[in-house]
């Protein structure tokens, strides 16, 4: 049925795209639930590996379950030869985000068989894209400073493995557990735009690992996942406490983008925002303080003094760079590291779309010519 008055809006501001049952969020209130429960009990009590269980199954699992998916994750990690054969031909100054989307995609390759009515097939290729998805990102970044892939350690749950896979050292507890949150955090956010472009895909009927490239592809841009890259250098520019002000002032008045601040739905803080600050500090009281997060608690309170009429406040990725950094997780890999816990989220709406499949064929308002001539080469 075609609708018989439709209002443009861009970026489609305002307008459900899907009815959905994974994720709230309550923007003025500053208020994030997966399926139903608030985003800080899941950060203080649960793990990412039992919140994306949680997210894709739509229920918490019991025990047995939860060794069940875990297990199965480990015995999944690794990466057949030929994907690391082929990740050895990526240039290595390649951005990571790029050489995660083509891995991903290559997946689809080596799993092409495609049942989307078998609950067996979704089963396994929901744990071998949570499963591979963090070795890939972690090979690629050995690789493009020359060195082999770092094999998963098999003693090492989700977050530490990959911390581990990335220096060959076991990480330090507290460190692991910091990063197991920050993945819980970044796991499910409703239909934002990667989320929103792998529903998009999915609803084509192609196969998992083609939805999750397509995802991870519009993750990469600045405006959605890239932020946290940009925070980082941003903070790097301002480069002192004494600087903050001026930097501030001087984008205010250029009607500059200030990385880390601003979201479409919230008004208030970003409630992840809040536990990634409560993080940064837990780490950095143990690890040291350093000037990039004095640069940020000063820059929080310039722009909350100067743009909070407009609801301008931190977003979820002005801590979570902070972290990674303080992790010692070079700045390129921050984006991956969403792409890593946001494939929970991708996963469980590929599935929820599945469920009540239509294709999406959204219209358009047409604003070009009619009737034009066509003018032949010579003449233009
Ligand atoms: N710095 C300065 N001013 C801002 C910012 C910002 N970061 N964000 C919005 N504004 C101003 C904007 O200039 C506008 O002012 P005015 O009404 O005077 O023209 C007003 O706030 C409303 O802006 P908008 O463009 O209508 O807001 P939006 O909902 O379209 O944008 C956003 C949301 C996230 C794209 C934007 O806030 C932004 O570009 N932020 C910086 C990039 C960033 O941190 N992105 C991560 C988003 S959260 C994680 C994710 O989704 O991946």
């Amino acid at each position: 049925m075609t609708a018989t008055f439709c209002e443009y809006k861009p970026g489609l501001e305002g307008i459900p795209a899907t009815k959905s049952s994974i994720s709230h969020v309550d923007g003025n209130q500053g208020i994030l639930e997966y399926r139903g429960i608030d985003i800080k009990e899941l950060a203080e009590k649960g793990s990412f590996l039992e919140t994306s269980y949680l997210l894709i199954w739509g229920k918490l699992p019991s025990q047995e379950e939860l060794r069940e998916f875990e297990i199965d994750i480990l015995f999944h990690r690794r990466i057949k030869y030929r994907i690391r054969d082929m990740m050895k031909c990526f240039p290595e100054s390649g951005h990571p985000m790029d050489a995660l989307q083509t891995s991903a995609a290559a997946l689809g390759l080596f799993y092409s068989r495609r049942a989307l009515d078998d609950p067996e097939y979704i089963r396994k290729a929901v744990v071998r894209l949570m499963a591979k998805i963090p070795t890939m990102v972690a090979a690629f970044h050995q690789m493009r400073k020359g060195n082999d892939a770092i094999k998963p350690n098999d003693e090492l749950n989700y977050a530490a493995n990959f911390l581990y896979m990335l220096t060959e050292k076991e990480p330090d507890p507290i460190a692991a557990k910091v990063f197991d949150v920050c993945l819980t955090l970044h796991a499910e956010h409703t239909i934002n735009a990667s989320t929103f472009s792998a529903m998009v895909t999915a609803s084509t009927l192609t196969d998992p690992y083609g939805v999750v490239a397509s995802a991870v592809g519009t993750l990469a841009g600045p405006l959605h996942g890239g932020a946290n890259e940009e925070v980082l250098l941003m903070l790097e520019e301002i480069g002192s406490v004494a600087n903050v002000r001026p930097f501030v002032e001087e984008h205010i008045a250029k009607k500059k983008r200030i990385m880390g601040f601003g979201h479409r739905v919230y008004k208030v803080k970003d409630p992840r925002a809040t536990i990634l600050q409560e993080l940064a500090e837990k780490l950095f009281s143990s690890m040291g303080y350093d000037r990039y997060y004095d640069i940020a608690l000063e820059l929080e309170r310039l722009v909350s003094e100067k743009l909070a009429h407009k609801g301008i406040y931190p977003n979820v990725d002005f801590y979570s760079g902070l972290v990674y950094r303080k992790l010692g997780i070079p700045t390129d890999l921050f984006t991956p590291i969403f792409a890593i816990a946001r494939v929970a989220g991708w996963l469980a709406h590929w599935k929820e779309q599945l469920a009540v499949n239509r294709i999406f064929r959204p219209t358009q308002v047409y604003a070009g010519k009619h009737n034009a001539p066509y003018i032949p080469i010579a003449e233009r």
